[in-house]
């Protein structure tokens, strides 16, 4: 818990990024300053307005650095065995992703070194993996189970998700993806992998609260509609939140399934038409957008983002981290994807990574500098709010701040 006698404190001389709806784009205000009181934003506004009952705090200078809610990725598969740069290889010389799988490799080869991976260890590069992702300024993380295919092995990651949410300055929304491929075992039993999962596999997780939701691949190489609503109506008896990965490779109609059980989100959306986009507006739903993986396997088909628009559907953006298709550690490379790529506005592209990515994981205490929020937030060196999707490689974050407390970010 953090000592709240020291974090109270007025951070000042900044430009703030607020998100807020206050007539300027970004909700920008110049010359700001943000009060953080017992872990939350006590008031943002411009410096020269701030109440007479903050005027004793404790004051820090910005040295007019910017400043924006924290980062939220609220899609990944942090934790895994292995890699496959094999595949990376296989795939640079033409190979498909969807063959590689049904050769056996893709997700069951990181299954198969997940199963082998003791806890400690799987626990230990994937902590690596965290931290590199705070130090480019995230805050709240989403973390998926889906290596592991078998009630221990599924267990024993979200054990480890649920771990790295305590243990570092993070918070972890833990989600379990046993839909996320056939296990061998069952390779000619697909209806005894589903009873699996709803029969034991969910109870299991529930009992111990290991998840906060429930996800599912649906696609050709993954699992079908139906399927999916199976494991959905599972999930929802047991009072868990669900979401999906839909229309990634293919139209299989998981956004209209989603849309249904009144989903958190649907994730990559390539391949969503108009009904679909219906769908996700009619249910109140948020699009998350996934470039890492559309760059990294080369895909063509853009999502809907102008229909998205159209509908008024809150468009997220993510960095899917896996070892197959989107080993990416940085979600302000993904804000420069999804505009490169996708023509978001750099605005969409930061309101993807926090207000909208609070919503996909349903947490309306975080995303936008508004009294009330947590407190947390990023200073950026920038002169300029787009800069923050502009950059390629680079790292402008420079101070990460989680419930009123400034991190160490180490060297
Ligand atoms: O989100 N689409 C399914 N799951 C991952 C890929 C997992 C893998 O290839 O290991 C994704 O892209
Ligand atoms: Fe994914």
């Amino acid at each position: 818990m953090p000592d709240d006698t020291t974090s109270n404190m007025i951070w000042e001389n900044a430009t703030l990024l607020t998100l807020c709806d206050n007539g300027a784009p970004y909700g920008r205000i110049d010359d700001g300053a943000l009060v953080i009181q017992d872990g939350l934003i006590a008031w943002a506004g411009p410096r020269a307005e701030l109440p007479s009952p903050f005027s004793g705090l404790a004051r820090r200078d910005c040295g007019g650095r910017y400043i924006t809610p924290g980062l939220i990725d609220c899609h990944t598969h942090l934790v895994y065995g292995g890699a496959r740069i094999d595949e990376f290889e296989q795939r640079l010389a033409g190979v498909r992703y969807e063959d590689i799988a049904h050769a056996g490799g893709g997700i069951l080869s990181t299954v198969r070194a997940t199963r082998e991976t003791p806890e400690d260890q799987l626990y230990k590069t994937a902590a690596t993996r965290l931290k590199q992702m705070i130090r480019h300024g995230v805050t709240t993380i989403e973390i998926k189970s889906g290596y592991g295919l078998d009630t221990e092995s599924e267990m024993k990651i979200l054990r480890v998700a649920r771990r790295l949410g305590q243990d570092l300055p993070v918070d972890a929304s833990v989600t379990f993806l046993g839909a996320h491929a056939l296990p061998p075992e069952y390779k000619d039993n697909r209806q005894g992998y589903i009873d699996l999962i709803c029969d034991e596999m969910l109870s299991r997780i529930a009992e111990d609260k290991l998840a906060d939701a429930v996800d599912g691949y649906c696609e050709k190489v993954g699992f079908s509609a139906a399927e999916m609503d199976q494991v959905f109506q599972a999930a929802t008896r047991l009072g868990l939140k669900v979401k999906l990965h839909a229309e990634q490779l293919s139209n299989c109609h998981g956004a209209i399934l989603a849309a249904r059980h009144k989903a958190l989100s649907a994730d990559h959306l390539e391949y969503l038409d108009e009904a679909g986009v219906d769908a996700l507006a009619s249910a109140g739903m948020v699009a998350v957008l996934l470039p890492g993986a559309y760059y990294f396997l080369k895909e063509t088909q853009k999502p809907p983002v102008g229909l998205l628009r159209r509908y008024n559907v809150p468009m997220a953006i993510a960095t899917d981290h896996n070892p197959g298709t989107s080993p990416a550690l940085s979600l302000p490379l993904m804000m420069n994807m999804a505009c490169i790529l996708w023509g978001l506005t750099p605005e969409e592209a930061l309101t993807g990574v926090t207000h909208h990515a609070a919503r996909a994981l349903g947490m309306a205490d975080r995303g936008r500098l508004d009294p009330g929020q947590k407190a947390d937030f990023v200073l950026w060196d920038i002169g300029h709010p787009a800069e923050l999707a502009y950059q390629i490689g680079g790292n402008a974050c420079a101070g990460v701040i989680k419930a009123g407390r400034e991190l160490d970010l180490g060297d």
